[in-house]
């Protein structure tokens, strides 16, 4: 099995705390060999196997007719299509292979100076000579990490560059794209982008790009979804009465005319439903939204269920278990000294009793659980149970013979 580094070197004189004080989502750089030595546990066939899997999200992007340049097709494909791809000019783009392939999933462990709820998904490109996705921006952070082969990168560091695209094209593509920056990128070499930067990777040769991306959720996708689920919990049949008036009206001037008081009154009563939604409800959903997958992408519980005391036997046994690539968890300390910490699992949430947070940051390390660090609470059941919910979920992975030795 191939490991991947688990910790990121940076530059001379430069740690994770003066990136995050200069660089962070604010200005590009350049971390030579970040990764040295890394390797690939994916090999560029087995990239197009996963593309060829109706659960997994890919895009080839073809550069080979001038008028339209960048067209591009969509996934799953049919093995027939790699057997027919041309030489050059070519880019094969996979999507959350960290929730695929469970070993890729272990370089999100180097990236653990950041919050873990912001980092998104691996996406993994195979490019043949000349291949590229065209001059573009991202709303979003991303570190570029060089793999295989070699990838010239052109980026534009001045502020507020043309942001206009060329139309009819499968891609928004820049129109007016003028590079300040030019770098190729070897096998180790990062190259961090904050969002909005344009940047442009053409491969000099063949060439796997990790695009390790940052998530940025939309306020309105949030509020929409925090909406819905306020109000498909919340049981409030409270509805529209007409305000008292101290001296009813013998006639309404005109009956089609909205009173002038009526938005006001409307928008009041709304904005309560709202302001006056339950705190501890407002933590669970949103704890459950930011570890919730995408629909395709799924856990696999075990079958028949692990009991507790066997999950805690192959965790002692191995020292360690690791995570599913596609298990997401966080969360959140009670606010109260007796309130219950919340863990969030897939969209799930589990209350953990009061005095045993500590157990909670074990649970969620990446690349796994170290028995080391879960032994203090294994004695406590409560702590055991929700091992045990976890393990049963799918968010370890059974080792291949499936029993401790
Ligand atoms: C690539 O890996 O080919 C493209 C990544 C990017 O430009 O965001
Ligand atoms: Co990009």
């Amino acid at each position: 099995m191939i490991d991947l580094p688990r910790t990121l070197r940076w530059p001379d004189g430069l740690d994770a705390a003066r990136f995050l004080r200069d660089f962070w989502q604010r200005r590009p750089l350049l971390l030579p060999g970040a990764f040295p030595g890394i390797r690939s546990p994916v090999e560029p066939d087995e990239l197009a196997g996963l593309a060829c899997d109706p659960d997994v999200e890919s895009r080839i992007v073809h550069e080979h007719d001038p008028k339209r340049p960048w067209q591009v097709s969509h996934g799953p494909f049919d093995e027939a299509v790699f057997a027919n791809l041309p030489e050059t000019h070519w880019t094969l783009l996979v999507q959350d292979v960290d929730k695929h392939v469970p070993a890729v999933a272990e370089l999100l462990a180097c990236f653990d100076f950041l919050p873990a709820w912001r980092l998104d998904d691996i996406m993994i490109s195979w490019a043949e000579d000349g291949g590229s996705v065209g001059p573009h921006l991202d709303q979003y952070d991303v570190f570029l990490v060089q793999v295989q082969g070699h990838r010239r990168w052109r980026i534009v560091t001045r502020p507020n560059p043309p942001t206009g695209i060329l139309p009819d094209l499968d891609l928004r593509i820049l129109r007016d794209f003028e590079p300040d920056q030019d770098w190729l990128l070897g096998p180790g070499d990062v190259l961090y982008l904050p969002p909005g930067v344009p940047h442009w990777g053409i491969a000099e040769g063949p060439c796997m790009t990790w695009s390790v991306g940052l998530r940025a959720p939309a306020w309105h996708e949030l509020a929409a979804d925090w909406f819905q689920h306020l109000l498909e919990t919340r049981a409030d049949d409270s509805r529209w009465r007409d305000p008292p008036e101290p001296e009813p009206a013998a006639s309404i001037p005109d009956p089609a005319e909205l009173p002038a008081s009526l938005p006001r009154i409307m928008r009041s009563e709304i904005e309560r439903l709202v302001a006056d939604a339950d705190e501890d409800l407002f933590r669970r959903w949103l704890g459950a939204t930011l570890t919730e997958q995408k629909p395709n992408i799924a856990l696999l519980p075990p079958e028949p269920a692990w009991p507790g005391a066997e999950v805690l036997s192959l965790l002692r046994a191995r020292g360690e278990l690791r995570r599913d690539g596609a298990s997401r968890l966080l969360y959140l300390r009670g606010v109260g000294a007796d309130e219950p910490d919340l863990l969030f699992a897939n969209g799930d949430c589990h209350a953990l009793p009061a005095g045993r947070c500590g157990f909670l940051p074990a649970l969620c390390r990446r690349p796994g659980l170290l028995a080391a660090d879960a032994e203090r609470w294994l004695a406590d059941a409560a702590c055991v149970a929700l091992l045990a919910a976890l393990f049963n979920a799918g968010h370890f992975v059974i080792p291949d013979d499936g029993l401790p030795d």
